[in-house]
């Protein structure tokens, strides 16, 4: 079966050819629709991010999937259902995150990531799973299904960050994104359900694609080039809820000054090495004076997917449609990896899903 990979030798992404695996006692085997490309895939690609399975010269690349059940193996699936894989697995035997159902809480080490570390991912004709690993979801979601995996991020960074907002009253009014990336974009569609002002934060000129759906949900753009995040209290107003999609380490500590008093920031990005000087006494001080928080978010798990299903089902038809800007198959694979302006989401598709 065909694959997409990245070699240890070489940057760039290639098809390979690989034996189709064979589902293990308790694993399914799923043929494989559509797999998404996000900003960590890039990361992986450019070697900041991730790792080879040991012994391995490749790793398939690949964590955002939806597939169609192809051999139930014995499992509680059927033929035919359409699927959705979960990220983490358990590295060398299971451990007790992975027992308890919250692999997305275990540290470094303690977990692989499918088509990001120690482990291959889905972008192939066929991937093996534990059942236990796979959500199913309503036919009708299958062309999006590749979205559910970056939703879920979303959902479980919401949980932590309003679980520490919730020994009070706490009544939200004003949120910020910053980043308008792909999970930037999801998580300002899925705010703007909930909060009366929406803000995302950029750096581009007019027009720009990310910038008319900002304007189509009502939500404000922020040009960082000309509001810094720690400068967006006075240009705008001080935030409630600020969700950090950039990746840029500096805006973690920038988003304090963001928040109004009792809010939260939920950092997502995973930045490299960054030196940056700041007042971290003003950072501190605002912290503790103002009860605000700060907290970080990775991974999600099955809980999270299956929210991240009723999730898009609710958001608007024309920001899926305006979203995904790209859908290709195999042999066009380069296309789905290109980063530029016009690119927004895109996915490769493996094969085409019949209807029952
Ligand atoms: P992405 O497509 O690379 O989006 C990042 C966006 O941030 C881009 O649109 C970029 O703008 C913008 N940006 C970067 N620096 C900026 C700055 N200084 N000012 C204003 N805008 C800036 O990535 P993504 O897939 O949406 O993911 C966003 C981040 O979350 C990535 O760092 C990714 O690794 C991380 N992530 C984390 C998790 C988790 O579980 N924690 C899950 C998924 C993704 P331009 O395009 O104009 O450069
Ligand atoms: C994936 C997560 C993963 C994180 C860190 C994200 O892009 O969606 O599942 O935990 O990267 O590797
Ligand atoms: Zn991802």
């Amino acid at each position: 079966m065909k694959a997409i990979a990245v070699r240890r030798e070489d940057p760039e992404p290639v098809v390979i050819e690989k034996p189709r695996p064979d589902p293990d006692v308790g694993e399914v085997l799923v043929r494989t629709l559509r797999v998404g490309v996000d900003g960590t895939d890039h990361e992986v690609i450019a070697g900041g991010h991730g790792g080879f399975p040991a012994g391995e010269d490749h790793l398939v690349l690949g964590h955002e999937a939806v597939g169609v059940v192809e051999d139930p193996n014995g499992t509680d699936f059927a033929v035919g259902d359409v699927v959705v894989p979960t990220v983490r697995r358990p590295p060398n035997g299971t451990n007790a995150y992975f027992e308890r159902g919250e692999p997305d809480m275990a540290p470094e080490g303690a977990y692989h990531e499918r088509g990001i570390v120690g482990a291959h991912g889905y972008m192939s004709e066929y991937f093996t799973s534990p059942a236990e690993y796979l959500v199913r979801i309503p036919d009708h979601q299958t062309p999006l299904g590749f979205l559910v995996e970056p939703i879920s991020i979303t959902e479980k960074a919401l949980e932590l960050a309003y679980a520490s907002r919730s020994s009070f009253e706490w009544d939200p009014e004003s949120a910020l994104v910053l980043g308008n990336g792909a999970l930037g974009l999801l998580t300002l569609a899925m705010l703007d359900r909930v909060y009366d002002r929406v803000y995302c934060l950029g750096r581009r000129d007019r027009p720009d694609p990310t910038i008319e759906i900002m304007d189509e949900l009502g939500a404000t753009y922020v040009d960082s080039r000309r509001t810094p995040v720690d400068g967006v209290s006075e240009a705008f107003e001080p935030m409630d809820f600020v969700f950090e999609a950039t990746g840029y380490a500096p805006h973690a500590v920038q988003s304090i000054h963001a928040l109004a008093p009792n809010g939260v920031v939920a950092l997502l990005g995973v930045p490299g090495p960054t030196e940056y000087e700041f007042d971290v006494g003003a950072m501190h001080g605002e912290m503790v004076l103002h009860n605000k928080a700060m907290v970080g978010s990775v991974n999600s798990h099955v809980r999270h997917f299956e929210a991240a299903t009723d999730t898009l089902d609710a958001l608007p038809e024309w920001l899926l449609d305006d979203l995904v800007t790209g859908i290709y198959p195999v042999d066009d694979f380069r296309n789905a990896f290109v980063d530029d302006n016009t690119v927004i989401k895109t996915a490769v598709e493996f094969s085409a899903y019949e209807e029952r």
